[in-house]
């Protein structure tokens, strides 16, 4: 996909369809007033007409309007005009896209960047529109056979802008939107994928694949003789039960020399069978999706890399099955950890954990300036949050809002829950250091807590993403998230940002 910026004219421009939007009680956005003026009161009469009343994420297609050079013109509703912020951008575009995806157009001029919008400029609308762009465009058809369908033909998307000076910021939030975009589909690709195709061996594979692609990426790859070398008992207790080997995932992007790295520890449970303290059959198939925390972090650091930001990123992601056997671990034994801290395994379906205290301690090696694991970790996430927000915990109150503000800027939004002390004491066990589960209460606290218990002394925090990383249902599948999220701090981080 080819972005262009321009300040011509909705009416002037000759592509194959421009969009344009109405907010309600007749009010035109500002490439609505062009072709309004353009054609001798167009639009007006359009909406005049009844058919379209504005409201957000209506969209209609209307074709050859007098005075217009583009054939079709895209009216999407704005809904109330007080009202229009990242998310109703993110919502108008998405439906004007969903219009144009049934028309043959290649070449697509999106006037909706005029529009103010609060708290996004040039450069974040331009990123949305991309973001929608992949979102839009995203097909998972790896595994049907027969003939595929032929996708939309878009080629080039314009981005009007007011003024030559946003043209800069403008295509430096197409680039960026574009990464963000390719990091997604990554992890959506990888979410969607069945694990009896996507193991820990694929996800290793596609690490590895990545550090070929980008010449400054590199990966290395553990299995389980060099895991239980450096003693990663807890890890190695999840994939007991499987004949599909474990593999420690270790990614490196280097940007800028001497400097300490960001590290994202992501959760790689290929399938999550619950193991000997099995789940409840119906839905137990979404548990493909369990390593979606790994499939961020590897998106995440794919877009970085794709970008060359001065920045040092590593991904650390241990990948296992979670499968009951004869040989599976069995709720009540206990484990030593990397750390030393030995683990009573009262609940075998409280994985996620277990492997990612390996994987933190682990990460100690890199001298992390700061660690962030993303998981999909607790159902009871989903309670309390449900499907929009990211839960984020964190020992540091700053680094729990920079997060919470780049979820923000990114439209990728999260939530800061606390972690202390009281949360902790739920933990205790009566024959090991811990447990690994704390009862129902506040289960995705007691869960961060248990990580926080592997993490003294770093600048650590936690995303669980069960809630947010796929949806349910009907149009069940990978979300991408967080990578959005991610990528927005290291672009943070780096300077990167207009
Ligand atoms: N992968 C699940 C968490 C999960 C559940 C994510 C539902 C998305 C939807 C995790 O490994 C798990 O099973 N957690 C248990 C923890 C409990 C045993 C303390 C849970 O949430 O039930
Ligand atoms: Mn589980
Ligand atoms: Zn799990």
């Amino acid at each position: 996909m080819k972005y262009f910026t321009t300040t011509s004219k909705a009416s002037r421009r000759a592509v194959d369809c421009v969009i344009v939007g109405i907010y309600e009680r007749s009010k035109l956005g500002a490439g609505a007033a062009d072709i309004d003026a353009a054609s001798g009161g167009a639009m007006k009469r359009y909406i005049k007409s009844g058919d379209i009343s504005g409201k957000l994420g209506e969209s209609a297609v209307l074709t050859n309007v007098a005075g217009v050079r583009a054939p079709r013109v895209v009216v999407v509703g704005l809904g109330k005009s007080g009202d229009f912020g990242v998310p109703q951008y993110r919502r108008a575009i998405l439906a004007g896209l969903q219009s144009i995806s049934k028309t043959r157009s290649q070449q697509v001029l999106n006037c909706l960047t005029l529009e103010n919008v609060s708290d996004a400029d040039a450069y974040y609308l331009a990123r949305y529109t991309a973001q929608a762009v992949g979102d839009m465009l995203y097909r998972f058809t790896e595994m049907k056979s027969g003939r595929k369908e032929p996708g939309m033909p878009l080629k080039q998307i314009g981005l009007a802008i007011a003024k030559r000076g946003d043209a800069a910021r403008s295509m430096r939030g197409a680039e960026h939107g574009v990464a963000i975009a390719s990091g997604m589909s990554l992890a959506k690709d990888l979410g969607n994928l069945p694990a009896n195709v996507c193991t820990p061996s694929y996800l290793a594979r596609t690490a590895q694949k990545l550090a070929r692609e980008h010449k400054n990426l590199q990966t290395r790859v553990l299995n389980e003789a060099e895991m239980k070398r450096l003693g990663m008992h807890s890890l190695l207790s999840v994939t007991a039960g499987t004949k599909e080997p474990a593999r420690l995932i270790v990614m490196q992007y280097k940007g800028k020399a001497g400097k300490a790295p960001v590290v994202l520890v992501g959760k790689g449970v290929t399938f999550d069978s619950g193991g000997i303290s099995l789940k409840p059959g119906p839905g137990m198939d979404e548990m493909k999706y369990d390593m979606c925390g790994a499939a961020s972090v590897i998106g995440a650091i794919s877009a970085i890399a794709k970008l060359k930001l001065p920045i040092n990123v590593n991904v650390v992601v241990p990948a296992v099955e979670n499968l009951p056997s004869g040989k599976a671990t069995r709720p009540g034994d206990i484990v030593k950890s990397m750390s030393g801290k030995t683990i009573e395994i009262l609940n075998t379906d409280a994985e996620g954990r277990l492997i990612l205290c390996d994987a933190l301690t682990y990460s100690r090696r890199f001298k992390p300036d700061t660690i962030i694991d993303v998981a999909t970790l607790t159902g009871a996430c989903v309670i309390a949050l449900g499907h929009h927000r990211t839960a984020v915990m964190s020992s540091n109150d700053k680094l729990a809002a920079e997060i919470v503000a780049a979820g923000i800027a990114s439209d990728d939004r999260g939530w800061h829950m606390p972690l202390s002390d009281e949360y902790t004491s739920q933990l205790d066990s009566n024959f090991a250091d811990l447990a690994n589960v704390g009862g129902r209460d506040g289960g995705s606290i007691t869960a961060g807590c248990f990580l926080g218990e592997f993490t003294d002394g770093m600048n650590w925090a936690h995303l669980d993403i069960a809630g947010t990383a796929w949806t349910s249902g009907k149009s069940k599948g990978a979300t991408g998230r967080p990578v959005p999220m991610l990528t927005e701090i290291l672009l943070a981080r780096a300077g990167a940002l207009p």
